[in-house]
C-alpha cells in the first residue's frame, strides 16, 4: 500500500538565503502524490481517481520515509452534497454542483459556465512544483505554482490562468489558492479596524458557513487585513497547532473561511470577486497574486515568529543590507517626521528649526511631510502638482536638504502620487485621468480623486515626476501616502466588457512604478502609508521598506495596535512615532518616557513639536534613542514573545524579543492602570539559552530590589523577572535588556 517515492529532487532557489537548506520535494508517480517539506511542516496533495488535484495533508513535518496512498475523494452526502462539493480540491473550478467557494469561475462566450479542472502534467521547480490543470473539455489551462521556503516552511502558492483556445472568455472569480483542514474545532484569528483604529485582533470559533474577510476598496484597506490564522482546539499564544496565511495583494481582495457540511474547513483567497471581470483573449493569461501559508506547532507566537523571519529574509527589499541574501534588511533609521508638529504649514525656516532639534536628539533621518508642493495650504488643493511651492521654499528644497545633511541626517519627503485635487493644474489639464463613471456624480474624499494608474499615460506621468524629484534632489526616503478608497472604479477608455480589469491593472501598475523607481534609485527607501495602516500586505512589502501602521499615535492605543500588527507583520517595518501629549485622538495625558517605551517596541520615530520641548525632555529622549539603538536589531528582527497581551482591557502588557544567536534580549512592561493594589506579574522570559548567563540592565525603570544582576537563562525563564514594588499607577512603563556574558 505504501509506495516508494520514485523521484526526489532537491533544488536550490536563487532567491532564498544562502544559509538555508534546500527543501525536499517529491512526487510519487504510482500514488500520484506530491509532497513538499520545509521547516517544521509538510504539505501533501495528489491526483484522485477522478483526475482532480486534491489536498491530502498540511501540518507537522513527517518522516522522510512516510508516504501516502492515492488521494481518496470524499463520498457524496445523500443526494444533496455531491462528492465534488465535499472533496477539498487544490484549485476547484465552479461546475458540477460545487456549493463551496470556487477557486476559479469563468463565463464562456456561448454562455456556458461549467468548469472542471483536472490534472494534466507537472514540473519540479526550485523548492516546489508547477502543476498544470486543464478543463475537461475547453482550452482553459491553470498552472498552480508551489514553492516552499526551506527554513520557515512557508509555502507560496499562486495560479496562472491561460486561454489556449480561439475565443475569449471572462474570468468572474480567481483565487490565488485554497487551503484545507480536516473536520475539527478551530479558532479563526483575523485583523480588522478603521482609520486610527487598525489592527484589532478578532478571535472566534469557526462554525458552519462562511466568514468573509475582504476589501472592496481598490486597496488593502484599514477595515480588514489579508491575513488569517486558524488555531486547533486548545492552541494558545505559545502552544498548539496553528495554520496561517497572508495574501500578497494590495488591491481589492477576499479571503473566505468556510466550514463545510462535513465540518472540514477551507480557506480560499485571491482577487475579490465583487465587481470582478477579466476578459482573457486567446493566447492571454492572468496571474494571481501569491497566497502564502504556514504551519506552527507553537501557537500564535510561533506562527508570527515564522512570518516575521520570512518577511525579513524573503519579502522585504534589501536596501542597505550587507548582502542580497542577508537574513534581514538593515534596521530602520530613527526618523523625525514633521506632520504632527506643523501639518501643512511647512517652510524652510520652520523645518530647519525642527531639523536642528532632531539632530540633537540623535535622529538619523529627517522627513518633511505634506504641504511642500503646488498650492498646498490645506487638503483642498495641490495634489497632482509636484513642484516645490515657491512661497514656502523660495530657493527650492536644496537649502533644507543641505542643512539636514550638514546636521548628519538624511532627508525624506512625503508624496501622495496616486491622487489629485480637482483644484490643481494637473486636474484642469487632465480631468479624464481620474477613476470615474462619466456622467455620474463623483465622490471626493478629503477633497481628492484617484488617478487611474492602470492607464499607461498616467503611469508614465507618475513615474516621471517621482523620478525627476529623486534625480534632482538628494533624497533618501519617500513616505508614499494614499488617503482615500475607490468609489467609482470606471475606466471608460476601454470597451465596456474590459473595464473591470482596472482592479488588476491598477495594482500591477502601482507595483511597476515602485519597482522601476527602486531600479533607477536603488538607495532610496520607501514607506507605505495609507492614512495610517490602510495598505499593509505582503504584496506592497516587496517594494517598500517600512509601513505607517496608524495615524493614531496615542502610546496606549498603540500597545494594542502594535500587538495586533505583530500577529501578521514584523516589528522591523512597524514605524512608531513619539508624539505630544495629550494626543488629539483620545486627549490622553501620558509621560514622555511612557510614549518612548511604547514606540521603542517597533521602528522608532519622533513626530512631536520638538522645538517646544524643554531641556529635560530633550535629554530624556536623547538618552532613550541612544539606548534604543543598542538593542534595535534585537527588537525589530529578533524572535518576539507577546508575554502579556494588552487585549481585552488587560491591566498590564509586556513583550520580549530575543536575537537569533540568543545573545541579547529586550523586555518592555506596561501598566495601564493598577487596580486593587495588584503588583505587576512576574515575567517568565522566553527563548533564552538556559545554560548561558545573562546580565540584566535597565533601559528605563527598576527591577525588584534584590534581583540578581546576572543569572542563567534558566533563572530568567523559570524564576522570571520581577518589577520594582513601586511599579504601580496609571500609564507606567519599564524596559530592560539582557546581554549574554
Ligand atoms: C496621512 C498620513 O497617515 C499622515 O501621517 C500624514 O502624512 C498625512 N496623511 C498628511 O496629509
Amino acid at each position: 500500500m505504501l509506495k516508494a517515492f520514485t523521484s526526489t529532487l532537491v533544488l536550490l532557489a536563487a532567491s532564498i538565503a544562502a544559509a538555508a537548506q534546500p527543501a525536499p520535494v517529491t512526487f510519487d508517480s504510482t500514488a500520484k502524490v506530491f509532497r513538499i517539506d520545509g521547516g517544521g511542516s509538510s504539505y501533501v496533495f495528489g491526483v484522485n481517481a477522478r483526475g482532480e488535484l486534491q489536498q491530502i495533508y498540511w501540518g507537522g513535518r513527517l518522516a522522510k520515509t512516510d508516504s501516502f496512498p492515492q488521494a481518496r475523494t470524499m463520498p457524496e452526502w445523500a443526494s444533496f452534497d455531491s462528492s465534488y462539493t465535499n472533496t477539498p480540491e487544490e484549485y476547484v473550478g465552479w461546475g458540477s454542483g460545487l456549493y463551496m467557494e470556487p477557486a476559479l469561475k469563468v463565463t464562456f462566450a456561448d454562455g456556458n459556465r461549467d468548469l472542471e479542472l483536472h490534472y494534466l502534467s507537472h514540473t519540479t521547480v526550485a523548492n516546489g512544483f508547477d502543476v498544470v490543470l486543464k478543463d475537461i473539455g475547453r482550452p482553459v489551462y491553470v498552472t498552480l505554482h508551489y514553492t516552499i521556503e526551506p527554513e520557515t516552511g512557508i509555502l507560496a502558492r499562486s495560479a496562472t490562468i491561460e486561454n489556449r483556445g480561439a475565443t475569449a472568455f471572462t474570468i468572474d472569480q480567481a483565487a490565488a489558492a485554497a487551503w484545507a483542514l480536516p473536520a475539527g474545532h478551530y479558532t479563526l484569528n483575523y485583523l480588522t479596524g478603521r482609520w486610527a483604529g487598525e489592527w484589532t485582533l478578532n478571535q472566534e470559533a469557526v462554525h458552519a458557513g462562511a466568514r468573509v474577510i475582504e476589501s472592496r476598496r481598490g486597496s488593502t484597506g484599514h477595515q480588514a487585513n489579508p491575513w488569517f490564522a486558524l488555531q486547533a482546539g486548545a492552541s494558545d499564544e505559545e502552544h498548539g497547532e496553528v495554520w496561517f496565511g497572508a495574501l500578497a495583494w494590495s488591491g481589492s481582495w477576499r479571503i473566505t473561511v468556510e466550514q463545510d457540511q462535513l465540518d472540514a474547513v477551507r480557506v480560499t483567497g485571491g482577487f475579490n470577486p465583487f465587481d470582478f471581470g477579466f476578459v482573457l483573449h486567446p493566447g492571454e493569461s492572468l496571474e494571481t497574486p501569491a497566497f502564502y501559508g504556514g504551519y506552527s506547532a507553537h501557537g500564535l507566537g510561533g506562527a508570527s515568529r515564522l512570518l516575521h523571519r520570512f518577511e525579513n529574509a524573503h519579502i522585504l527589499p534589501r536596501t542597505g543590507a550587507k548582502t542580497e541574501t542577508a537574513a534581514a534588511p538593515r534596521p530602520r533609521p530613527v526618523i523625525y517626521n514633521s506632520w504632527e508638529a506643523t501639518e501643512f504649514r511647512v517652510d524652510e525656516g520652520g523645518q530647519i528649526a525642527l531639523a536642528e532639534r532632531a539632530a540633537a536628539l540623535g535622529v538619523d533621518r529627517f522627513v518633511m511631510d505634506d504641504g511642500w508642493f503646488g498650492q498646498r495650504k490645506d487638503d483642498h488643493a495641490g495634489l497632482g502638482d509636484w513642484y516645490v511651492n515657491k512661497e514656502k521654499f523660495p530657493n527650492g528644497l536644496k537649502p533644507l536638504i543641505d542643512k539636514v545633511h550638514g546636521l548628519g541626517m538624511d532627508f525624506g519627503l512625503w508624496v501622495e502620487p496616486e491622487m489629485v485635487n480637482p483644484d490643481s493644474d494637473l486636474y484642469r489639464k487632465h480631468p479624464e485621468w481620474v477613476l470615474s463613471f462619466p456622467g455620474r456624480p463623483r465622490m471626493e474624499q478629503r477633497n481628492q480623486l484617484i488617478l487611474n494608474l492602470a492607464r499607461p499615460d498616467v503611469r508614465a506621468y507618475v513615474l516621471g515626476f517621482l523620478d525627476k524629484i529623486l534625480t534632482e534632489n538628494d533624497i533618501a526616503f519617500l513616505k508614499w501616502d494614499y488617503n482615500r478608497n475607490w468609489s467609482e472604479p470606471g475606466w471608460d477608455q476601454l470597451p465596456p466588457v474590459e473595464q473591470k480589469r482596472v482592479y488588476v491593472d491598477y495594482t500591477r501598475s502601482l507595483y511597476t512604478i515602485l519597482s522601476e523607481l527602486r531600479r533607477k534609485h536603488p538607495k532610496v527607501e520607501i514607506e507605505s502609508c495609507s492614512g495610517g495602516g490602510g495598505r499593509v500586505d505582503l504584496g506592497i512589502l516587496r517594494y517598500v521598506d517600512e509601513v505607517w501602521p496608524s495615524d493614531n499615535t496615542d502610546p496606549f492605543d498603540r500597545l494594542t495596535q502594535q500587538d495586533g500588527f505583530t500577529y501578521a507583520y514584523t516589528p522591523q517595518i512597524m514605524m512608531a512615532w513619539v508624539t505630544d501629549s495629550p494626543h488629539g485622538i483620545n486627549r490622553r495625558i501620558n509621560s514622555l518616557s511612557y510614549a518612548m517605551l511604547s514606540s521603542m517596541q517597533g521602528s522608532l520615530g519622533i513626530g512631536a513639536n520638538i522645538v517646544a520641548w524643554k531641556p529635560d525632555e530633550m535629554a530624556l529622549v536623547k538618552r532613550l534613542i541612544a539606548a534604543y539603538k543598542q538593542v534595535q536589531a534585537t527588537i525589530v528582527q529578533g524572535d518576539l514573545y507577546r508575554l502579556i497581551s494588552p487585549l481585552n482591557g488587560s491591566e498590564f502588557s509586556a513583550t520580549q524579543t530575543v536575537n537569533s544567536d540568543k545573545s541579547q534580549s529586550a523586555v518592555f512592561a506596561f501598566i495601564h492602570s493598577t487596580q486593587e493594589g495588584r503588583g505587576f506579574p512576574i515575567l517568565k522570559l522566553k527563548g533564552l539559552d538556559a545554560k548561558a548567563v545573562y546580565t540584566l540592565s535597565s533601559i528605563e525603570g527598576k527591577a525588584r530590589a534584590g534581583t540578581p544582576e546576572t543569572a542563567s537563562g534558566a533563572w530568567w525563564m523559570n524564576h522570571g523577572l520581577e518589577m520594582d514594588d513601586d511599579f504601580r499607577g496609571d500609564l507606567q512603563a519599564a524596559a530592560f535588556r539582557l546581554d549574554r556574558k
